[in-house]
């Protein structure tokens, strides 16, 4: 079966991650967290208290940084490592979610999270999520995913999530975060937020998470089957 590249990509909290991860795991294909890295990256730049506005401080910081993504034993879950140091908790706080849109706004660390986010998925089998997956990534991307909610689902979907990570948020909070986020994120320069003009729009909102797991399982069984026969007709 030949083995294909799935770019997800929306706003924050509608459920790009939490989708990519099961579907890559039925499919035995490898997940990438595209936030995480840039999550990442913001944390390195925070802890080492670089300055956003000097591109050769930047440049030089990028060199230090090392991503990795390791399966953890007991929980199963992906988790992310900088300089061989698990950061997964520590990325998914909501002081590093007031910072990563303007670190991931600059063209030295998005050109730098690309280079790798491609050698990541150079054998295919891959499942990616993020903002710029199927227009900037993974252009030739064989099924591409725009997906979507409205805005009170998702601060709400966020909240609850920062909850069950033991970080009580309140919901006007989570909002000034997404709306800032989605504005930083939709409008910069390099890379925005848009959809790509072959992508599937898919709208999670009235959706519970198990039916838009089936829901995207289909659309990647018929883009699979498409594939294949497309190869089968030129042998
Ligand atoms: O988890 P959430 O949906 O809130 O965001 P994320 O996927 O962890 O991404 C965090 C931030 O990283 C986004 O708000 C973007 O600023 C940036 N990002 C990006 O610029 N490009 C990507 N491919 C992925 C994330």
């Amino acid at each position: 079966m030949k083995k294909i590249v799935i770019a997800i990509d929306g706003s924050s909290a509608c459920g790009k991650s939490s989708t990519a991860k099961i579907i890559a795991s039925e499919l035995n294909y490898k997940y990438i967290d595209s936030g995480a890295m840039y999550r990442a990256v913001t944390l390195f730049f925070d802890q080492n208290h670089i300055k956003l506005t000097n591109p050769k401080e930047i440049s030089k910081a990028l060199e230090n940084i090392n991503i990795a993504f390791k399966v953890d034993e007991e929980s199963s879950l992906c988790d992310t490592y900088l300089n061989g140091l698990n950061v997964e908790k520590d990325i998914r706080k909501m002081y590093i979610s007031e910072k990563v849109s303007e670190v991931s706004a600059i063209s030295e660390v998005r050109k730098a999270m690309v280079d790798q986010q491609r050698k990541l998925g150079k054998s295919k089998g891959i499942v990616m999520d993020g903002r710029d997956i199927g227009t900037v990534v993974f252009p030739e991307a064989e099924l591409k995913i725009f997906m979507t909610a409205e805005f009170y689902v998702r601060a709400e979907r966020r909240q609850k999530e920062l909850l069950g990570k033991g970080e009580l948020v309140d919901l006007e909070t989570v909002m000034n975060n997404l709306s800032k986020r989605d504005q930083i994120d939709s409008s910069r320069e390099d890379s925005p937020l848009i959809q790509a003009d072959d992508a599937i729009e898919f709208d999670t909102t009235n959706l519970t998470m198990e039916e838009q797991v089936d829901e995207i399982l289909q659309l990647i069984t018929s883009k699979i089957i498409e594939e294949n026969s497309l190869e089968t007709q030129k042998l």
